[in-house]
C-alpha cells in the first residue's frame, strides 16, 4: 500500500517525482525516498523518515548546487509491511553491486527464501525489507539487459508487486512491472511517467495505459514496449483520463475529506446520471450487461467488500430483500475468499470497492468466478484490477477520492446498489407505481444531501460537545445499522476516539455496561418502521447517563429524550441511509478537526489495502 512514481524525459525529474509523491501520499506516508539518474547513468538516492514534505526538504538541501538536473528518476512513499519506518528500510533499494535500484509497492511473500539464498552467496543486506531481496536478485541476473534480468528475477518471486527499476549501465531507460499492485503509464510529449495511481499523472498528461498483471514494460522518454515474462509482445490501449488536475486539489477546503464530503451532491448526481428511468420506475445500468432473462434467473445476491465498502454492501442487502424480493447476503471479502463459499451459477456476486485494488476483494472476485457465479463490480476507479477482473459492473463515478477515510465513495456505492435493487425489483414483483415512487426518491438525493451539508455549522457545534470523549457509540436498526457501523468507523479512523457501532437492540446484551455518565451515544432515529424500538433502546442508554445525539427526520415529533438533534430531510428509510451517512461524516470530521488530528492521512492507515 505504498505509492511509486517514475519519470524519464527532458525536465528536471526531482520536482516531478516529489509532486507525484504528494499525490500518492494517501497510499502510505511513514517514509519516502527517490533515486535520480544523471545522464551518465549514475544513481543518487535520498531517503527520509516521515511524510513527503520531509523528503522534499532533504532533496532541496542535498541537491543544492548539483551540476545538471537529472531528467530520470524513481520515487516511493511507504506504508511499512516489512521493517519499521526507518531510513534504512525506505526505498529505493539497490542490488549488491549498487548498479541498479528499484522502488516497489506490494509484498514479496517468499523474500526470506530468496534472502537466505543470496546471503549464502555472500550478500550482506542493509534493510529488513522484502524489496531489497528483489533488488539484489535482479542484480544477480543482470548482464546488461535490464528487462531480461527483471523477467528472470520475477519468475522466482511469489507475491504482489508494482516496481520501477533503473540501471547505471542503461541511462534514461526504466523497466516497470506489475502483478497484483496497480501501475499506470503516463504518455507525455517527449516524456513518460509511471505511477501507482493516475492521480499522480493528471498534472502532466491525460493519456494513460493501465498495465495488467504480468506486464513488464521498458520505458524511455519517447518509447514504451510492453511484453510478458517470456518476451511476448502485449498490446495495451491508451485511455483518456476524464477528470482534470483540479480534481486532485483541495479546492480551498482545509482537508480533502471536507472537500469530498461537500462534493457528494455532485458525486451522487454522477452515480445516478442517465440511470434513472422515471417513466418505467426502474434503473438502466449499462454495465450490468446481463440480459433481463439472466437477471430473472438470479436466486441470491452476495455482496463482498472490506471496511466502508462492506458497510455499503450491508445497506444494499436490505434493498435487495425489500425492493427486489431477493435473498441477499453480505460477507467480508477476507472471509469469503477462504471459506470455500457455497456459491453457484444462480448467484450474483457484487464486489464493492472504491479503489478496485483491495487484495481481499480482488481474491473474492476470482473465487466467485471459479465457483461459476455471475460477478459484477461496484467500483470507483476505472482501469483498476477489480474492474478489469470482473469485466462488467457499475462504476460509481465519484471522481478521485484522496482522503484515506472514504466518504463520497460510500454514498456513491449505496446509490448504485439502490439503483441495482430497483432494476432487479422491477424485473420481479416491484410494481410500476412503487418503482416510480422510489425512482423519484432517488432523484431527490443530491438535494437531500445538500440540505444536510447546509447544517455543517450546527453539526460542528454538536461535535464540539463530544470532542473530548474517548469512547462513543453509534446505534441503528434495519438499514441504519450499517450506517451506525460506518459512522463509528469514520470517527475511529480520523479522530482515534474508540467508537463502536451496534444494532440498537444489542446494547442491552452487553455493551451497555461500557456506558458512564456523559458517554456520547449517536442514535439513528429517523422516520422508519422500527422508530419506537430505536427510541426505547436510546431510553435504556439515557437511563445509564449516556448523552443521546439523535439523527432525526425533518418534521419528526417526539425526540424529547435526545440531548442533541441532527436533522436530516424526511425520505424513504433506505434512501435516508445516504443523508444520514453524510451527517455522521461531518460529525466525525469536526471531532477530528477539534482534536487536531491528521485528517487526510490518519496514523497507521492507507487508502487502498493491496496486501492481505
Ligand atoms: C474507509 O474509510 C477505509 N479507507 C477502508 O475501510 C476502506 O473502505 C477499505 O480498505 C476498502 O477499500 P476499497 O473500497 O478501496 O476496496
Amino acid at each position: 500500500m505504498c505509492g511509486i512514481i517514475g519519470y524519464v524525459g527532458h525536465q528536471a525529474a526531482a520536482p516531478i517525482l516529489l509532486g507525484g509523491l504528494r499525490r500518492l501520499e494517501y497510499r502510505g506516508y511513514d517514509s519516502a525516498g527517490l533515486a535520480l539518474q544523471g545522464p551518465d547513468g549514475q544513481l543518487t538516492a535520498i531517503r527520509a523518515v516521515g511524510k513527503v514534505l520531509r523528503l522534499t526538504e532533504k532533496v532541496k538541501a542535498e541537491l543544492a548546487g548539483a551540476p545538471a538536473a537529472a531528467a530520470c528518476g524513481i520515487a516511493h512513499t511507504r506504508w511499512a509491511t516489512h521493517g519499521a519506518p526507518t531510513e534504512r528500510n525506505a526505498h529505493p533499494h539497490f542490488s549488491g553491486d549498487r548498479r541498479l535500484c528499484l522502488v516497489h509497492n506490494g509484498i514479496i511473500e517468499n523474500y526470506r527464501a530468496i534472502r537466505a539464498r543470496l546471503e549464502a552467496k555472500g550478500h550482506v543486506f542493509i534493510s529488513e525489507t522484502d524489496t531489497e531481496a528483489l533488488a539484489r536478485l535482479i542484480g544477480e541476473h543482470y548482464q546488461g539487459d535490464l528487462r531480461k534480468a527483471v523477467g528472470q528475477a520475477l519468475a522466482q518471486v511469489e507475491g504482489a508487486y508494482g516496481i520501477a527499476v533503473l540501471a547505471v549501465d542503461e541511462p534514461g531507460l526504466m523497466v516497470v512491472a506489475r502483478k497484483g499492485s496497480p501501475l499506470v503509464l503516463g504518455l507525455g510529449e517527449g516524456e513518460t511517467l509511471v505511477a501507482s495511481d493516475a492521480a499522480a499523472l493528471v498534472a502532466h498528461t491525460r493519456r494513460v495505459i493501465y498495465l495488467d498483471d504480468g506486464d513488464i514494460a521498458v520505458v524511455t522518454a519517447d518509447h514504451i514496449d510492453i511484453r510478458d515474462r517470456h518476451d511476448g509482445i502485449r498490446e495495451r490501449e491508451v485511455a483518456e483520463l476524464g477528470w482534470d488536475p483540479g480534481a486532485v486539489e483541495k479546492g480551498g477546503f482545509e482537508h480533502f475529506m471536507l472537500k469530498e464530503i461537500h462534493e457528494q451532491p455532485e458525486s451522487v448526481r454522477n452515480a445516478l446520471r442517465g440511470r434513472l428511468d422515471a417513466e418505467h420506475g426502474t434503473a438502466v445500468l449499462a454495465g450490468m450487461a446481463t440480459s433481463a432473462r439472466d437477471l430473472a434467473e438470479i436466486q441470491r445476491i452476495l455482496l463482498v467488500g472490506c471496511g466502508t465498502s462492506l458497510h455499503a454492501g450491508q445497506v444494499g442487502e436490505f434493498a435487495f430483500e425489500d425492493w427486489a424480493d431477493l435473498n441477499a447476503e453480505v460477507q467480508p471479502a477476507a472471509e469469503f475468499r477462504y471459506r470455500n463459499p457455497l456459491v453457484g451459477s444462480r448467484d450474483l456476486v457484487l464486489a464493492i470497492s472504491q479503489s478496485g485494488e483491495t487484495a481481499d476483494t480482488l481474491a473474492a472476485v476470482r473465487e466467485a468466478k471459479v465457483k461459476g457465479a455471475l460477478v459484477l463490480g461496484v467500483v470507483n476507479v476505472v482501469g483498476s484490477a477489480i474492474a478489469r477482473e470482473t469485466g462488467q459492473g457499475v462504476f460509481i463515478h465519484a471522481g478521485p477520492e484522496i482522503s484515506v477515510a472514504s466518504t463520497k465513495a460510500f454514498t456513491g456505492q449505496v446509490a448504485v446498489l439502490l439503483l441495482m435493487a430497483l432494476r432487479l425489483g422491477r424485473g420481479r414483483r416491484l410494481s410500476l407505481e412503487r418503482g416510480r415512487a422510489l425512482a423519484a426518491e432517488l432523484a431527490r438525493l443530491p438535494e437531500l444531501i445538500a440540505q444536510v451539508l447546509a447544517q455543517d455549522a450546527a453539526i460542528a457545534a454538536v461535535a464540539a460537545r463530544m470532542a473530548a470523549a474517548e469512547h462513543a457509540f453509534f446505534l441503528g436498526r434495519g438499514p441504519m445499522h450499517p450506517v451506525a457501523l460506518e459512522g463509528a468507523l469514520k470517527l475511529k479512523e480520523i479522530s482515534y476516539v474508540h467508537a463502536e457501532g451496534y444494532h440498537a437492540a444489542e446494547m442491552k446484551h452487553g455493551p451497555i455496561a461500557l456506558l458512564t455518565p456523559g458517554t456520547p451515544v449517536v442514535v439513528l432515529a429517523n422516520r422508519s418502521p422500527q422508530l419506537d424500538k430505536v427510541w426505547s433502546n436510546a431510553e435504556e442508554c439515557k437511563a445509564r447517563g449516556a448523552r443521546i445525539i439523535a439523527v432525526v427526520s425533518a418534521g419528526q415529533e417526539g425526540a424529547d429524550l435526545a440531548d442533541e438533534r441532527i436533522v436530516i430531510p424526511d425520505c424513504d428509510p433506505l434512501v435516508a441511509t445516504i443523508p444520514a451517512a453524510v451527517a455522521l461524516q461531518l460529525l466525525a470530521y469536526h471531532v477530528a478537526r477539534l482534536r487536531g488530528c491528521s485528517i487526510d492521512q490518519p496514523r497507521n492507515l492507507a487508502k487502498s489495502v493491496t496486501v492481505e
